[in-house]
């Protein structure tokens, strides 16, 4: 097979590039200094998930710097009340006292009791006869010595006062997202609110909730979709392209149903005729006919439940490339691997990633080069400065697996002009897990002794 494989394993340890640094202090605004976020982060997921009602809060809590500097240091797992608990059953008196401008600590005090620093999967609830519950610290620094409590009764998991109603709910490198039935509210801030409460008794009548307007496009929120984009891959893509049984994870079973749940394979030829019939994507169409190859791995991956996000440059975009840049052997297959994203993005929610974040790094296939997102003239812009190419036709075909977005520009990494193939390798074996990934890698490469690249293989 002609593909850049081995490299893809690594992806997942080279997933964080978030940086938070302060923005206007000049000495920095070197390279990094510009705040950037994985879209495989843990935060990007929950805005992007059905706790639209969170999700909500926390953006007008004003939190999303705190959070992303969290992320950036450790693990987070976070206690997602369901959107019922928060609209529904949520005292409508609480919810105003919240929302109101002078409340803000009081809400974002609320939103960060939800929140642990480390990474709490579902088998660290306490287990067994003794049951005794396990204490976390929240993320609110507020809540004094007030703890959260995990423990399970009849058999259930709960946390706090509420019991968990999807636990790992959402997977990320960086967190977990677990959705519970109901708010946890610090004691401290119930006091706040008790204090500032007026006498007046609530309302009886809960009212219904009022329709709401997207902000972007003025119109009614449509309610939630059957299948929100951005949803958590339940696999992670390279674990898929892991070769050679030893290393092979265990199969991945799509929904319900035994492999090959999906048809992979009709599906991609499903997007090639889309983009076809589209009309101004033939090259990139003909591309991927002729590298059929690749075609047909992402018909397999695809198959086996994986998802993927395709940017496509269009015919005036193709018709640009030199010569030069296409007569490398692999060169067109380096060139598609950097427009292939491992996860499923649909033209809206990156948009609502780069307006929330500036700054939105994507994982490409092309390891471990990544592909940079940001809001601009009301689009989304990938790329640096020349390179850069909008999002030009959006969701050109989306099928809730595979999604195609038109772009209009071919884009290139960073450093692809000065060095286009030295670097990953050197960077990777000095990673600290470098025990077992160097064997991965040198296992897969099958090139033990016979570059010098490779050296550190024995
Ligand atoms: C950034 O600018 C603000 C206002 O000009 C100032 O208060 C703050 O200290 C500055 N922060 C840094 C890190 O320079
Ligand atoms: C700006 O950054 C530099 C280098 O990190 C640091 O030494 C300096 O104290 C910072 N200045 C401010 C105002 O934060
Ligand atoms: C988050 O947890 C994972 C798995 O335990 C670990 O590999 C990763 O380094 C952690 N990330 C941070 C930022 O600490
Ligand atoms: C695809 O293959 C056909 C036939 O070999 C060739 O004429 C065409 O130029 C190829 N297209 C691309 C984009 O490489």
């Amino acid at each position: 097979m002609g593909f850049q494989i081995p490299n893809l394993i690594f992806f997942t340890f080279l997933a964080f590039t978030v940086s938070a640094l302060p923005e206007n202090n000049s000495s920095n605004k070197g390279l990094n200094s510009i705040s950037q976020i994985n879209s495989n982060s843990v935060l990007v997921a929950l805005l992007d998930s059905h706790y639209t009602e969170l999700s909500e809060l926390v953006e007008k809590a004003l939190l999303l710097q705190t959070l992303e500097e969290a992320v950036t240091n450790h693990n987070i797992s976070i206690f997602a009340p369901r959107n019922e608990a928060l609209e529904r059953d949520l005292d409508p008196e609480f919810k105003r006292f919240l929302l109101e401008p002078g409340n803000l600590k009081s809400l974002q005090n609320l939103i960060l009791f939800h929140m642990i620093p480390a990474r709490i999967e579902s088998n660290h609830w306490p287990v067994g006869v003794k049951k005794k519950p396990v204490y976390h610290t929240s993320l609110c620094r507020d809540a004094g010595d007030e703890k959260i409590p995990l423990h399970r009764k009849n058999g259930e998991k709960i946390v706090g006062t509420a019991r968990v109603i999807k636990s790992d709910d959402i997977i990320r490198p960086d967190g977990i997202i677990h959705g519970i039935e109901r708010l946890l509210v610090p004691k401290s801030v119930q006091q706040e609110f008790n204090a500032r409460r007026s006498l007046r008794a609530t309302s009886a009548v809960i009212p219904e909730g009022a329709p709401e307007v997207d902000p972007r496009t003025h119109r009614l929120k449509k309610p939630s979709p059957p299948l929100p984009a951005g949803p958590p891959p339940a696999l992670p893509i390279f674990d898929a392209l892991a070769p050679g049984p030893s290393l092979a994870p265990a199969p991945a079973p799509g929904p319900g149903g035994p492999r090959h749940h999906f048809d992979g394979e009709s599906q991609v030829k499903d997007f090639i005729q889309t983009l076809l019939h589209y009309g101004g994507y033939n090259e990139m169409a003909d591309i991927l006919v002729n590298l059929t190859s690749l075609a047909s791995e992402m018909g397999r991956l695809v198959s086996e439940g994986y998802v993927l996000t395709v940017l496509a440059p269009n015919d005036e975009a193709m018709a640009k490339l030199t010569t030069d840049q296409l007569s490398d052997p692999g060169a067109p297959e380096q060139i598609m691997y950097y427009h292939l994203i491992p996860e499923y993005q649909t033209e809206e929610s990156m948009y609502n990633s780069v307006r929330r974040f500036g700054k939105v790094n994507y994982d490409t296939l092309r390891l471990p080069h990544k592909v940079v997102a940001e809001e601009a003239d009301g689009s989304v812009k990938f790329g640096h400065g020349e390179g850069s190419a909008y999002l030009f036709d959006p969701d050109i075909y989306t099928d809730g697996r595979i999604s195609v977005q038109g772009i209009d520009g071919v884009l290139f990494p960073p450093e692809e002009s000065k060095s286009p193939k030295a670097a990953p390798v050197a960077k990777i074996v000095s990673k600290p897990r470098r025990g077992k990934l160097l064997e991965m890698t040198c296992t897969m490469l099958g090139v033990v002794g016979q570059d010098s690249r490779f050296s550190n293989c024995h």
